[in-house]
């Protein structure tokens, strides 16, 4: 039998197709109560705001109890509110208010590790080597005569050793003399043992617990991690394990193994339950050749493809991740997943302000991307990265499938460089002092007015969040909101008729006017289209249709990547992302939509 939900309005199944989805990082996004911290009912307040915007969906990044020791990602208990954010009563509130105006609401699911403050592995530090509580975890013993040294040289993914001992509960054990436990991420992430059947049941419970609230999906973190095979003695080492071609495809001990899919048939009996049936994201950073596994409709349905956020701004590196991922979703009947900025990245205008490859730039796994925040001993082209910016995310928004933005982004908003370090939050920053600054810079609070206490962010009297955010006293903004955060303010932006804010708002909506069903596109070629276009130019120019809709008329984008103009293809033109100085002509890096 499937539960039908009373509060939802609109029951497509295909909702999240080609949905826009918001992501709400709930700590900064607006605070009710002036503590500082951004909270549910601090969401339910801006739910005009939102449904202004035009989004189909809100994901909310973590707002579970936890101490913060990575941002919330470190959930203590998966089936409650902190109550620094609210109550379930708020968080009821707040589904209903979303879906009042057809706004569905996404949460993540934190599965490859709990917090080190969850009842579980506070029973597993308490119990015997080998018992039920520690099953839960991934426990060993440690190596050497006196079991001193970590059972493998693994490193966490934010730095330092991924083992951590504990002490020996044996009456009169040493305090730290016991075994050593897993976490890939920081030391108060310790790593769940999903071979472990308690581990799985439990999960069900957590996604059936949020959907009968009313949840119409998960975005699922670090999905592709959960099972792992430590059989191996003595353990690989860590120089091994980062060497992915000593495994077959699927067989690594540590990530992307085929029995993670096990689990998601699993999730996906859950999400049938319900009418419509709920959905889910993975967030899996997985060869090319892997991701649909993870996008099946038998499994988690959908895949984040973050090529795009990882990619320069040039057209041929745009045009060949788009083919590659539509070839990828059709494989998979899963629908695309356009991303430019989370909360996890420098924010997109701000990279696109950088010049391509910068040094010090890494690649490849997550985090490694964390090197640019702050951009050290870059200078930032803030106008050439907002003008990229915009001519970027009008392209997405024109690709078939959906589009996450990230708070903030709708305003402009750059990395924020030159937090304090007594400000900093992040772990990265604490484990690689001197080398990563970490993600705060785009985890800043919004400003919502740009003449308020902490630029009305929250309800406080105080003074203005600039630098004040962990020196005790009066706060306003758990972190530091730079001075010139006011530009950039939602009053200041909806009273500028060419503001970002008010681009987002206008392209957002027309998308839904000018969205065909069809998950298809076409490319047309600038050379025909663009008559007079030189060889060089045309390289630099992305142009494509989608399917017509119901009055037969076809939409049409095109995005010029250089830095000259190029003809304006036929058709009316629709919106540009930058102004338009001269008819029948496209600025360079500037997309526009037209219709035909
Ligand atoms: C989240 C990060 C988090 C990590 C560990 C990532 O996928 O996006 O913010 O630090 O998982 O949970």
């Amino acid at each position: 039998m499937t539960i039908p939900d009373p509060t939802m309005t609109n029951l497509d199944p295909n909702w999240w197709r080609q949905a826009v989805v918001y992501q709400i990082y709930p700590r900064s996004f607006a605070d009710s109560n002036g503590d500082g911290i951004g909270d549910i009912p601090g969401i339910t307040s801006r739910v005009d705001y939102l449904k202004n915007l035009g989004i189909n969906a809100v994901w909310l990044s973590p707002f579970y109890p936890s101490a913060l020791a990575d941002g919330g990602y470190d959930v203590d208990d998966y089936r409650d509110v902190d109550p620094k954010l609210g109550t379930l009563e708020d968080f009821d509130e707040m589904v209903s208010a979303l879906h009042a105006v057809g706004i569905k609401v996404v949460v993540d699911i934190v599965p490859n590790h709990t917090s080190n403050r969850h009842v579980w592995f506070q029973a597993a530090l308490k119990a015997a080597p080998g018992s039920p509580e520690r099953a839960r975890y991934v426990f060993r013993d440690g190596l050497g005569p006196n079991g001193d040294l970590p059972p493998a040289d693994w490193e966490s993914f934010f730095g330092g050793p991924a083992w951590r001992r504990v002490p020996d509960t044996a009456p009169g054990g040493h305090p730290k003399g016991g075994q050593w436990y897993l976490h890939m991420f920081a030391p108060e992430q310790p790593d769940l043992n999903w071979d472990n059947p308690e581990v799985r049941e439990d999960f069900l419970k957590t996604l059936r617990f949020w959907s009968d609230r009313g949840v119409d999906g998960f975005r699922v973190d670090v999905a592709s991690m959960l099972t792992k095979d430590l059989s191996a003695n003595p353990l690989p080492s860590w120089a091994e394990i980062q060497d992915g071609t000593l495994w077959a495809p699927g067989r690594h001990p540590l990530w992307d193994r085929d029995e993670v899919f096990d689990v998601y048939h699993g999730w996906r009996q859950v999400f049938n339950e319900y009418d419509p049936p709920r959905t889910a994201v993975a967030e899996a950073f997985v060869p090319p050749d892997r991701t649909h596994k993870y996008a099946t409709q038998e499994g988690l349905g959908q895949i984040f493809n973050f090529d795009l956020l990882q990619a320069n701004y040039n057209a041929a590196a745009f045009r060949k991740i788009i083919t590659s991922h539509l070839k990828f979703a059709a494989q998979t009947k899963s629908s695309n997943t356009w991303v430019l900025s989370n909360h996890d990245q420098v924010r997109h205008v701000s990279r696109y302000g950088l010049p391509n490859n910068p040094p010090g730039a890494r690649e490849g796994h997550m985090g490694r991307q964390w090197d640019l925040h702050g951009g050290k001993n870059m200078s930032i082209n803030a106008e050439q990265g907002l003008r990229r910016g915009r001519a970027a995310i009008m392209l997405l928004l024109a690709l078939p499938g959906s589009t996450y933005l990230y708070q903030g982004e709708e305003l402009g908003l750059p990395q924020v460089t030159g937090i304090p370090d007594h400000a900093r939050q992040d772990p990265t920053f604490f484990t690689n002092p001197g080398v990563d600054v970490g993600r705060d810079g785009c985890r800043v609070p919004l400003p919502w007015q740009a003449d308020a206490p902490a630029f009305g962010f929250g309800t406080s009297r105080g003074p203005r969040g600039v630098a004040k955010a962990s020196s005790g006293g009066e706060t306003t903004s758990h972190l530091p909101q730079p001075e010139y955060w006011g530009d950039f303010a939602v009053d200041v932006e909806l009273a500028d008729p060419d503001s970002t804010l008010r681009f987002y708002q206008k392209a957002i909506k027309l998308r839904q006017q000018l969205e065909a069903p069809e998950e298809t596109l076409t490319w047309l070629d600038p050379d025909v289209e663009l008559p007079g276009i030189s060889a060089a130019a045309a390289n630099d120019v992305l142009l494509f249709s989608r399917p017509p809709v119901a009055d037969g008329s076809t939409w049409v984008c095109v995005s010029n990547f250089g830095t000259d103009p190029v003809p304006m293809p036929k058709g009316e033109v629709l919106l540009a992302s930058g102004p338009l100085p001269n008819p029948g002509e496209l600025p360079g890096e500037t997309t526009a939509w037209l219709r035909r």
